[in-house]
């Protein structure tokens, strides 16, 4: 790592230290990251980020040698799938020890757990000495940032320090699975997807039914300045044809398909790979990029709701739902 590199890591372990909040990339998105048994530096995570303070944050850890100070007995189902995914996108729901905060799990028995696979992020943990407590970087509601730039546009005068970590290689905000009950649960779908999980854990795990509401969970989430509304790819065809003669409408679009029509004057288009992956770690600089272009409204296709599709759609959907 370069000296000017090395400092900033150092400058970030001291904030947080003294009970700062800094922006800290990961691989899936960036967080907001505070000392996670600081209960003053947690309550700075929710007046920045405007989010209720009853709801919980993920405990981001060094590595798997740590569960054991701050969970208790580990559901067998919750080993498996951090020896197998860890360190990587994926987030554990498992029955907390003493030694987390309230503030960390909103009163909660359980508490969400990560190993981040980022070196930058991995790096301020141990060097720390003490897990971090991270919700994406963003406010409350709005898309999540996936690089540094983003958590500046959102954030930047109420941050000491961003770290730069580069663009996130994954996009989407890790995969939540709730391990508490005998059959594990997919709470929240990301890029280690249903079927990775299943292979572990040689079970279904279905889609968690509600009961446990999640702010990542809300119906309108995820969302750009813009509405979104979701449309197929014959509409999408149509209406670009139609709306040419458009009344003053910037109109945003996300796709994946090639696209072999003249683009109309008004549309702002952006075809993501087809490659899902590839389109994922894409998907929120592109809202957000539309969103900056003084898009009035985005329209965007769905990709096929498989591998980390099914996070992709599912973000798609919580931005395109009536908004609160
Ligand atoms: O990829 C990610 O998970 C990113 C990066 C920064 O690690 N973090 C992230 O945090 O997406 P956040 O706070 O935006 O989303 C965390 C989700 C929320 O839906 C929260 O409600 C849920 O995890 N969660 C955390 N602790 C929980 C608990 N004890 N029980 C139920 N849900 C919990
Ligand atoms: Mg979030």
């Amino acid at each position: 790592m370069s000296s000017f590199a090395n400092d900033e890591l150092q400058q970030a372990v001291r904030l947080l230290e003294q009970g700062q909040v800094i922006g800290l990339p990961t691989e899936t998105v960036y967080g907001l990251a505070a000392d996670a048994l600081n209960p003053t530096a947690l309550a700075l995570i929710f007046s920045i980020k405007g989010r209720p303070s009853h709801h919980p944050l993920i405990l981001h850890l060094a590595d798997a040698s740590w569960l054991p100070h701050y969970t208790h007995s580990l559901p067998p189902s919750a080993l498996l799938l951090a020896n197998a995914f860890w360190p990587g996108p994926l987030t554990l729901l498992v029955p907390k020890s003493d030694q987390v905060p309230d503030a960390v799990t909103g009163g909660r028995p359980t508490v969400a757990v990560r190993v981040p696979a980022h070196p930058l992020a991995r790096q301020v943990i141990q060097n720390l000495g003490r897990p971090v407590a991270a919700p994406s970087a963003n406010r409350f509601g709005s898309v999540s940032p996936t690089s540094k730039q983003h958590v500046l546009d959102d954030l930047g005068n109420d941050v000491p320090l961003v770290l730069d970590g580069g663009p996130c290689s994954i996009g989407v905000e890790s995969t939540i699975v709730d391990c508490t009950s005998d059959s594990p649960r997919l709470v929240r779908p990301g890029s280690v997807s249903r079927a990775d999980l299943e292979r572990v854990l040689g079970v279904a795990v279905p889609d968690q039914d509600g009961s446990v509401q999640a702010p990542g969970t809300l119906a309108s989430h995820y969302a750009p300045r813009a509405p979104v509304l979701l449309v197929s790819q014959e509409e999408l065809t149509k209406q670009l044809g139609s709306e040419a003669q458009n009344l003053g409408l910037l109109l945003g679009v996300i796709t994946q398909a090639p696209f072999d029509q003249t683009v109309p004057a008004h549309v702002r288009l952006i075809v993501l790979p087809e490659d899902l992956p590839a389109a994922a770690q894409r998907l929120y600089a592109s809202l957000r990029q539309l969103d900056e272009q003084g898009c009035t409204r985005i329209l965007s296709t769905l990709p096929p709701e498989e591998g980390v599709g099914l996070a992709m759609a599912d973000r798609l959907r919580r931005a395109a739902a009536p908004r609160h």
